[in-house]
């Protein structure tokens, strides 16, 4: 059966919440920044459940015999991070896969053509084939990045079946070549928007997430 993409947007009060804070144009930078780090641990909550693999122990509690639950610790985990604005997501995300390794994907958007490019390119020379991947990047828009991104994940092996996207804000022309690319993969985001702008600014979108998170501009 062909795969679809799948687009979550988890109805969580929460998330909700700091997508708020992220989107209000008064929202002080470090304020921003302590939203979106949030964002980044409660999207990651929401795209691991029922994905990481865990294994039945039996245990003994001070009391009796018991059977406990654990994450398989053979699993491996990688989360790339895609500089700059996704550093603030990952940080939320690391506090719950702690054991998980990092690859940092640096790329950037020129202004005028809106192509992205790559500065910092961190990732293995070969992913194992069962490696479960998160990318980490809150501002889906026209898919230049995240297509990048894809296709350099895909080039080391990494397998789409296994990749989550974590975002905060998704547009329809970067969803749009998701699905016909990668169609099976799982995406995770606080917002799906309408549209994205002239400029390829997402609207009503949150503005400009890396220089919001680190205070430039
Ligand atoms: C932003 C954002 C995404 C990209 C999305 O990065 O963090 O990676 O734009 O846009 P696209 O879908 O049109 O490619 P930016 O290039 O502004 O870099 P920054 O995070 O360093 O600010
Ligand atoms: N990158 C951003 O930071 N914001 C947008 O709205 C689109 C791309």
């Amino acid at each position: 059966m062909p795969s679809q993409l799948r687009i979550y947007v988890p109805p969580h009060p929460l998330i909700k919440h700091w997508l708020g804070i992220a989107r209000d144009k008064n929202t002080p930078s470090t304020l921003f920044k302590t939203a979106m780090v949030e964002l980044g641990r409660w999207l990651t909550y929401e795209a691991i459940r029922e994905w990481l693999p865990t294994i039945d122990v039996d245990i003994e509690t001070p009391l009796t015999n018991s059977s406990a639950t654990f994450i398989d610790p053979n699993t491996t985990i990688a989360t790339i991070p895609i500089l700059r604005a996704g550093l603030t997501l990952w940080e939320g995300c690391q506090t719950l896969l702690p054991l998980a390794t990092t690859y940092h994907l640096g790329l950037v958007r020129n202004e005028e053509t809106l192509e992205a490019s790559c500065y910092l390119n961190k990732l293995p020379i070969k992913f194992k084939d069962d490696t479960r991947i998160l990318i980490l990047d809150p501002m889906l828009a026209t898919g230049g990045s995240i297509m990048f991104a894809m296709n350099e994940i895909v080039k080391k092996g990494g397998n789409p079946d296994f990749i989550r996207i974590i975002s905060v804000v998704a547009a329809p022309p970067a969803l749009q070549k998701l699905s016909a690319h990668y169609p099976s993969l799982n995406i995770y985001t606080a917002m799906i928007d309408e549209q994205v702008n002239d400029s390829g600014y997402i609207v009503p979108g949150l503005g400009d997430a890396g220089d919001r998170s680190f205070g430039t501009n």
